[in-house]
C-alpha cells in the first residue's frame, strides 16, 4: 500500500517523480526513493522518513541527472520502514531497478532459489525478489523477461522497472494493485493513483490485469502476457490539478469537511428528475429486481459504516433482508449466496483489496455485483456488473469525510430507486425533496462549526470516549468513534445504548465523556434514559439532537444542535459535527492529521 511514480521525457526526471510522489504520500509514508537511469546507469537514492528527507537529500531532484526515472512512497508490509528496505530496490550492479505496490506471496521461495544461484540479497522485501529475478532471467529482452517473471509472481503487484541497458524505458505492468498511464507532450507517466500526474496531464490509459507498458519519452506501447499489442482508449480524467491541492487550508481533511455541501449535491441532485429517482448505471429491470430476495453490503472502514446505515434504510423501503458484511471477513465466511442476491460493493478508492476480493467471491458464488466507488476506473468499479460513481472528487486525507457523505447520498437514492423499481409505496412523500436541501442544511452546520470546536478544546485530552445511539444513530456512533481514534488515537467505543447495561456501562466512571446520539424521534426516550444511565456513573454527556430538541438539555451536559430533515436521512447530517469534533481534538492534540500513523487511504495488500 505504496504510491509509485515513473516518467520518461525530455525534462530531467527527478524534480517530476518528486512531485507526483507528494500527491501520493496519503498512500504510504514511511520512506520514499528514486531511481534515475542515465549514461547507462541507474542512479538510486532512497531513505527512510517523510518524502522530504528524501528531496532535501537530492536538492529537489537537482541533484540526480536522467529523464527517465521511477519513485517510491512506502507504507512497509516486508521489512521494517529503514533506508535499505525503501524501494527501488535494485539488482546486482544495478542493472535492474524496481519499484512495487503490493505483496508477493511467493517471495520466500524464489528468494531461496536465487540464492541458491549465488543471489545476495541486501533487504527484508518482496520487492528485492523481484528485481534480481528480472535480472536472472533477463537476456537482452526487456519485455519478454517481465512477462517470464510475472509468470513466477504470486500475489499483488504494480511494477515499475528500469533496465540500465535500456534508459530511455520505463515497464510498467499490475495485477490486482492499481496502476495508471499519463501521456504528456514533455513525457509519459506510471502512477498508482491520478493525483500525481494531474499537474502535468488528464491524458490517461488505465491498465488492466497483466497488462504491460513500454513507456518512453514520446510512445506508449502496451502488450498482453502473449506479447501482442493493445489498443487502448484515451481516458481523460475530469478532476483538475486544484482539486489535488489544500485551497489555503491547514489540513486536506478541513478542505474535504467544508466540500463536502457541493460533493452531495453534485453526487445526488443529477439523479433526481421531478421528484424520482433515477439511476441509469444500475440496469437491474423491475422484472430481474424482483427476483432478488437477499442483499448483502460489502466493504471495509468507514464505508462498511455507510452500509450500516444504509440496512436500516433499504429494510424499511425495499423489504428485502440486507446483511452488511466485513469484507475481510465475508470471503472466508462461506456466505449463502445464490443468482437472486444482489452483492452492493462500497469503496472510495475501488482498490482496498479485502473488497475487491469479496467482490470477486460474491460474483462466484453467482451474485448480482453493484459498487458504488469514487475512483473512475478503479479495480473494483471495472470488476462489478454495474457501478454507481460518487462525485465526491479526489480525497486526499486519509481519514474519508467527502466520500462518505457522498456514498450515504447514493445509498439513499439507490433505496428509493429499488423501492420505485418494485413499486412499492413510498414511506416518506418528501424523499427526493428533502434529499436536495440536504447540502444547504450540511452546509449550516458547517457554517456554526464554533460549538463543536469550542466542545473539542475542552475534551481533547480525554482518555476514553463512548459514542451511543440507537437504530440508525448506532450506526452512524459506529463512524464518529472511528473518525475520533483514526486520527486522535483517543481510545474510543460505539456503542447501541440499550446495550450499554449489559457490560460495557461497568466502564463508565467520573469524568467519562459519552457522545449521545439521538435524532430518531421514536427512540428519543429511550436514548434520553440511557444518558441518565451513564450519567448516574458519573458520565459527561454530549448530545447531538436536531435543532426542535431543546427537551434534552435536562439531560446531557452540552448539546449539539442539527437541522431537522427526515428520520431517514438524518445520518447524513449527524455525521458533520462528529467529523468536525474529531478533527478539532486531532489539531488540539497536534496529530498528524492527513496522515494519521499506521493508516493509509487505500488498504492494498490483504
Ligand atoms: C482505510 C481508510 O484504509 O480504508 C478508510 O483509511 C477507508 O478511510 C477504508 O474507509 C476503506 O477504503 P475504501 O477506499 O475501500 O473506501
Amino acid at each position: 500500500m505504496c504510491g509509485i511514480v515513473g516518467f520518461s521525457g525530455k525534462i530531467e526526471a527527478a524534480p517530476i517523480l518528486l512531485e507526483g510522489l507528494s500527491k501520493l504520500e496519503y498512500r504510504g509514508y514511511d520512506s520514499a526513493g528514486v531511481a534515475v537511469a542515465c549514461d547507462g546507469l541507474i542512479n538510486t537514492v532512497k531513505t527512510a522518513g517523510r518524502l522530504k528527507v528524501l528531496s532535501d537529500k537530492i536538492e529537489g531532484g537537482a541533484a540526480i541527472k536522467g529523464k527517465t526515472g521511477i519513485g517510491h512512497t512506502r507504507w512497509a508490509t516486508h521489512g521494517v520502514p529503514n533506508d535499505v528496505n525503501s524501494h527501488p530496490h535494485t539488482s546486482e550492479g544495478s542493472r535492474v531497478a524496481v519499484v512495487h505496490n503490493g505483496i508477493i506471496e511467493n517471495y520466500m521461495k524464489i528468494k531461496e532459489f536465487l540464492q541458491s544461484k549465488g543471489c545476495n540479497f541486501k533487504s527484508d522485501t518482496d520487492t528485492e525478489v523481484v528485481a534480481y529475478l528480472i535480472d536472472y532471467l533477463y537476456k537482452g529482452n526487456p519485455l519478454d523477461t517481465v512477462i517470464k517473471a510475472i509468470s513466477y509472481l504470486e500475489g499483488s503487484f504494480a511494477l515499475g522497472i528500469l533496465f540500465a541497458d535500456n534508459p530511455d524505458e520505463i515497464y510498467a505492468v499490475r495485477k490486482d494493485s492499481p496502476l495508471i498511464i499519463g501521456l504528456s507532450d514533455s513525457g509519459n507517466f506510471i502512477a498508482s493513483d491520478i493525483p500525481a500526474i494531474l499537474k502535468y496531464t488528464r491524458k490517461t490509459y488505465l491498465l488492466d490485469e497483466k497488462e504491460i507498458a513500454k513507456i518512453s519519452a514520446d510512445k506508449v506501447e502496451l502488450f498482453d502476457m502473449d506479447k501482442k499489442p493493445i489498443e487502448k482508449e484515451v481516458y481523460i480524467v475530469e478532476w483538475d490539478e486544484t482539486s489535488a491541492e489544500k485551497d489555503g487550508y491547514e489540513h486536506f481533511m478541513a478542505k474535504e469537511i467544508m466540500e463536502q455541501p457541493e460533493a452531495l449535491r453534485k453526487t445526488v441532485s443529477p439523479r433526481i428528475k421531478d421528484g424520482n429517482i433515477s439511476l441509469d448505471d444500475f440496469k437491474l429491470t423491475p422484472e430481474e429486481f424482483k427476483e432478488i430476495d437477499r442483499i448483502y453490503i460489502l466493504a471495509c472502514g468507514s464505508a462498511y459504516h455507510v452500509g450500516m446505515v444504509a440496512k436500516y434504510i433499504i429494510e424499511k423501503k425495499v423489504r428485502v433482508p440486507v446483511e452488511v458484511d466485513l469484507a475481510s471477513e465475508f470471503r472466508y465466511r462461506k456466505p449463502i449466496v445464490t443468482n437472486k442476491t444482489l452483492a452492493i460493493i462500497i469503496s472510495q478508492s475501488g482498490e482496498t483489496i479485502d473488497t475487491l476480493f469479496a467482490l470477486r467471491e460474491a460474483k462466484k458464488l453467482g451474485a448480482r455485483t453493484l459498487s458504488i466507488v469514487n475512483v473512475v476506473g478503479s479495480s473494483i468499479a471495472r470488476e462489478s456488473d454495474d457501478v454507481i460513481y460518487t462525485w465526491a472528487g479526489p480525497e486526499i486525507a486519509v481519514a474519508t469525510t467527502k466520500a462518505y457523505s457522498t456514498q450515504l447520498g447514493v445509498m439513499y437514492l439507490l433505496a428509493e430507486y429499488m423501492r420505485q423499481l418494485k413499486g412499492l409505496p413510498p414511506t416518506e412523500d418528501t424523499f427526493a425533496e428533502e434529499l436536495l436541501a440536504l447540502p444547504q442544511k450540511i452546509q449550516k452546520i458547517l457554517d456554526n462549526k464554533s460549538v463543536i470546536q469550542y466542545l473539542a478544546s475542552k475534551f481533547f485530552n480525554a482518555k476514553d470516549v463512548f459514542f451511543i445511539g440507537r437504530g440508525v444513530d448506532y450506526a452512524i456512533a459506529l463512524e464518529g468513534s472511528l473518525k475520533l481514534k483514526e486520527i486522535s488515537y483517543i481510545h474510543s467505543e460505539a456503542y447501541a445504548a440499550g446495550e450499554l447495561k449489559h457490560g460495557t456501562i461497568s466502564l463508565i466512571e467520573d469524568g467519562t465523556l459519552v457522545v449521545a446520539i439521538a435524532t430518531q424521534d421514536e427512540l428519543f426516550d429511550k436514548i434520553m434514559s440511557n444518558i441518565r444511565e451513564v450519567k448516574a456513573r458519573g458520565a459527561v454527556v454530549i448530545a447531538i439532537i436536531p435543532e426542535d430538541k431543546k427537551e434534552a438539555e435536562k439531560f446531557a451536559d452540552y448539546c449539539i444542535y442539527i437541522p431537522r430533515t427526515l428520520p431517514t436521512l438524518m445520518p447524513s447530517l449527524t455525521v458533520i459535527p462528529l467529523q468536525v469534533f474529531g478533527y478539532y481534538i486531532a489539531v488540539a492534540r497536534g496529530c498528524d492529521v492527513d496522515k494519521p500513523r499506521n493508516l493509509a487511504k487505500s488498504v492494498t495488500v490483504e
